[in-house]
């Protein structure tokens, strides 16, 4: 089975408590959620191979360790994962940046893709796919379907709030995976909704409804 890491950093706590509130603003809420994949990303990336480089500090030279060779790359899934891009790139600049467009079919709330550009080759990289939410699972499924398929094999899957669900599906569809979440919520509604969630992330980062 995957990996499944579940949250409990007080600071991530606390933040995705003020996502949650529907007062939050979308300024505050897309800062956030910015911060929180930049905790979040700390966390995940506890494994980055390192490789000893000489250094000359103003007193002597020694060795010390520097992220080694496989190269990074972010994938989002749109629009909401963008939103996490931000705070990953903050940790590991020299990341590439990938894109995955999937959107929920309002009635099925099955997933329908109509973009997918990942950066070349990907087989080497260490990619870390983002959706701050994990509702029934199926764009995340679809979305590391489709990387795998063009090569991609070291896969992170990190989302800021997830529904039992979801999770479930998603380390049944792919158990080769590491999965970051930041929360684990109760369950999701009839309109595939996670509860209590934060309502519609895409919509609260980039401030449209
Ligand atoms: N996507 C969202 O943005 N929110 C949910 O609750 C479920 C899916």
């Amino acid at each position: 089975m995957s990996k499944v890491y579940i949250n409990n950093h007080p600071l991530v706590q606390h933040k995705i408590s003020i996502l949650r509130n529907k007062t939050t603003g979308t300024n505050e809420f897309r800062s956030l959620v910015g911060e929180i994949a930049m905790l979040m990303g700390y966390e995940a990336l506890n494994d980055l191979p390192t490789e000893e480089v000489e250094v000359e500090t103003p007193l002597e030279t020694c060795m010390t360790e520097m992220i080694s060779g496989r190269k990074m790359a972010i994938v989002p899934i749109l629009r909401a994962g963008l939103g996490m891009v931000d705070g990953i790139l903050n940790l590991v600049p020299a990341s590439k940046v990938g894109h995955i467009g999937l959107y929920r079919d309002e009635t099925t709330h099955t997933p329908v893709e109509y973009y997918c550009k990942l950066p070349s080759p990907i087989e080497e990289r260490i990619i870390v796919v983002t959706d701050p939410m994990l509702a029934t699972g199926g764009s995340a499924i679809d979305a590391i379907s489709q990387i795998k398929k063009h090569g991609g094999k070291k896969i992170k899957f990190m989302c800021i709030i997830a529904a039992p669900e979801g999770l479930k599906a998603l380390e049944e569809a792919h158990p080769d995976i590491q999965i970051y979440v930041g929360h684990l919520d109760r369950q999701l509604n009839s309109d595939a909704y996670i509860c209590p969630g934060l309502g519609d992330a895409g919509d609260r980062i980039f401030g449209t409804k």
